[in-house]
């Protein structure tokens, strides 16, 4: 080879080697000034599956972390700005918009797909209406000061509600994390990640131990709610096999509260408090809390449950053979040739307090009082789910919104196998009411558990609602 041709090809490999240094500077280091894009961070060298939990101690920790960290937003510490002891805010002055944060998660599975984490913040925005600003994750992480900018999905999780000249909209925000480190904590920042944020939500880690085979969540509980009839519906619940129910508990009675509390006692339930987004305490503006309630219970046992069982306080799904629920999706499962299933979806059957009451049967106890039963609702009106919690992304009252990336059946079970007894008063027309109410079946599927709940109900005696 000529000393020309060397010449050429030594400057060929010096051109490609500059290009190579300032693409993968300017592109995947994020160190280009001015130039910090939360996607690159994340495209970025140092994405790894991120188990296991290390923290400052694992080789490494400073080096990716400092190198991520994005020196224009914010140093800790914040103000935390919390409304009704229970929302973190986070806001623009000048626009009126508002994210207002009930708990944030780590989200430690892996779907088929990616093999990534992600912190999920549960949440209610107030956009006033318009399309919403762009928002930022900040993620903090133990003994580092600034934070890391990931990148973030946003999900609209509910209906939302209008007051005044503000749209509330409940949103959750996945926050993908760009390294195998886990963040003590987040904040989420309007228009551009340079903005401040005001307030750090701590990350909760879910409990990776198996500690239930069904647990309940129930959405946000407030006024007041005849504590003969929680009782019941607690000790119905585990004769079929429920183990935990979560209560988030917004301005409670007393009498009620009473009745968890005893509960939470003998750790069957799990307290929490609960309070409206915003600065007021309508009824609605408290059912706003209801998404981020469901999804705070959801992440929080993914591991602790097999399975979650999403009901009201007047509701309970019965099995009409079965002795409890383990055996009735055992054998769902069973009859559905599925390989596996994520989510059972149960129809709805109104056992109006209007049918005549069954006079024989104890005088507290609605679900053997109460056996005559309106038709069974239409598949989409009510219907309640029994579901693997891993196998679901957004959760609401009635069904999984949102299901994780994976080969698993929804199945709608047949109302011979199990209905959702729905126990109050009619609130239909007059009319419906009426016709509904001359045209009663009899269904005696709670009778086979009479025994049991006496039983049950009388070894907790202690429990005395006032
Ligand atoms: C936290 O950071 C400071 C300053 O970088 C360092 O001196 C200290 O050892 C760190 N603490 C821990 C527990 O890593
Ligand atoms: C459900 O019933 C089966 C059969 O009687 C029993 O073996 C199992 O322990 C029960 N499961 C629960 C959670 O009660
Ligand atoms: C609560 O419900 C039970 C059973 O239906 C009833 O006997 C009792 O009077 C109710 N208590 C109150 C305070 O409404």
């Amino acid at each position: 080879m000529s000393n020309r041709k060397i010449c050429y090809c030594f400057i060929a490999i010096i051109v490609f080697c500059s290009i190579s240094v300032i693409v993968f500077t300017k592109y995947l280091v994020g160190l280009w000034p001015g130039n910090l894009s939360p996607l690159r961070l994340f495209h970025g060298p140092t994405v790894k599956p991120l188990w296991p939990v290390d923290g400052p101690t694992a080789p490494g920790y400073y080096e990716h972390l400092g190198r991520l960290t994005n020196p224009c937003a914010g140093e800790r510490p914040l103000s935390n700005r919390v409304r009704n002891d229970v929302w973190y805010l986070t806001g623009q002055s000048h626009s009126g918009h508002e994210v207002a944060v009930f708990s944030a998660h780590l989200d430690d599975r892996s779907s088929e797909r990616r093999n990534t984490a992600a912190v999920r913040v549960m949440s209610v925005v107030n956009w006033k209406g318009h399309a919403g600003p762009k928002v930022y994750c900040l993620l903090w992480y133990y003994n580092v000061s600034h934070p890391v900018v990931a990148a973030v999905e946003e999900l609209k999780t509910g209906r939302g509600l209008s007051v005044g000249d503000s749209h509330y909209e409940e949103k959750l925000f996945t926050c993908v994390l760009p390294t195998w480190h886990v963040p003590e904590h987040v904040s989420l920042t309007l228009g551009s990640e340079c903005n401040p944020a005001y307030a750090l939500v701590p990350v909760i880690i879910p409990q990776r131990a198996r500690m239930h085979d069904f647990g309940v969540c129930v959405a946000v509980a407030y006024g007041s709610i005849n504590g003969t009839r929680i009782k019941e519906w607690v000790e119905f619940h585990r004769l079929l096999g429920v183990g935990e129910f979560n209560i988030y508990h917004g301005k409670l009675d007393r009498m009620t509260l009473d009745v968890f509390t005893a509960y939470s006692k003998q750790h069957v339930v799990a307290l929490r408090q609960i309070a409206p987004p915003i600065d007021n305490w309508c009824t609605w503006c408290q059912k706003l809390a209801t998404i981020a309630v469901l999804n705070d219970c959801m992440y929080r046992n993914m591991h602790r449950y097999k399975y979650m069982v999403v009901v009201d306080f007047d509701e309970i799904i019965v099995p009409h053979s079965d002795v409890n629920y383990s055996e009735m999706l055992q054998r769902i499962t069973r009859a559905s040739q599925s390989a596996s299933v994520d989510q059972f979806a149960f129809r709805n059957a109104y056992f109006f307090l209007d049918f005549p009451a069954d006079e024989t049967q104890p005088r507290e106890l609605v679900t053997l009082r109460y056996h005559t039963r309106a038709a069974v609702s239409q598949p989409g009106v009510a219907v309640k789910s029994i579901l693997n919690p891993r196998g679901c992304v957004s959760m609401q009252n009635h069904y999984c919104a949102k299901r994780m990336p994976r080969d698993a059946t929804v199945l709608m079970v047949d109302p011979d196998v199990a209905l959702n007894h729905h126990y109050k008063r009619c609130h239909l027309t007059a009319d419906e009411c009426g016709y509904t109410l001359r045209h009663g079946v009899d269904d005696g599927a709670t009778q086979r558990f009479r025994e049991q709940l006496l039983d049950n109900l009388a070894k907790q005696r202690g429990i005395t609602p006032r």
